[in-house]
């Protein structure tokens, strides 16, 4: 839930992230300095954000343990809990 500013947090692979009003996931995070997203599937390679509408599959994420949804895409609703598609993917 947002306060009076417009901020809330959600919950991303464990850790408290902030949020503004508006933001995506991907947003949110970004702001918060990951920069890594999801990793190839063959090489594990890092992936970043490359198209920010939802073209590409770097930024697969989970919200409450639905089905991978772009990161770059829902607005954040009521602070959902969020984890990156592979694991633990440093910053
Ligand atoms: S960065 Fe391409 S779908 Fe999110």
């Amino acid at each position: 839930m947002a306060d009076s500013s417009g901020k809330f947090t959600f919950e991303f692979d464990g850790q408290i992230v902030e949020a503004r009003a508006g933001d995506t996931v991907a947003s949110a995070l970004y702001r918060a300095g990951r920069r890594i997203f999801t990793r190839s599937f063959k090489y594990h390679r890092p992936r970043g954000l490359l198209c920010l509408a939802g073209k590409c599959p770097n930024c697969l994420v989970n919200v409450d343990g639905a089905r991978p949804v772009w990161a770059s895409r829902p607005s954040l609703g009521a602070a959902p809990k969020t984890t990156s598609m592979s694991g633990n993917t440093p910053r």
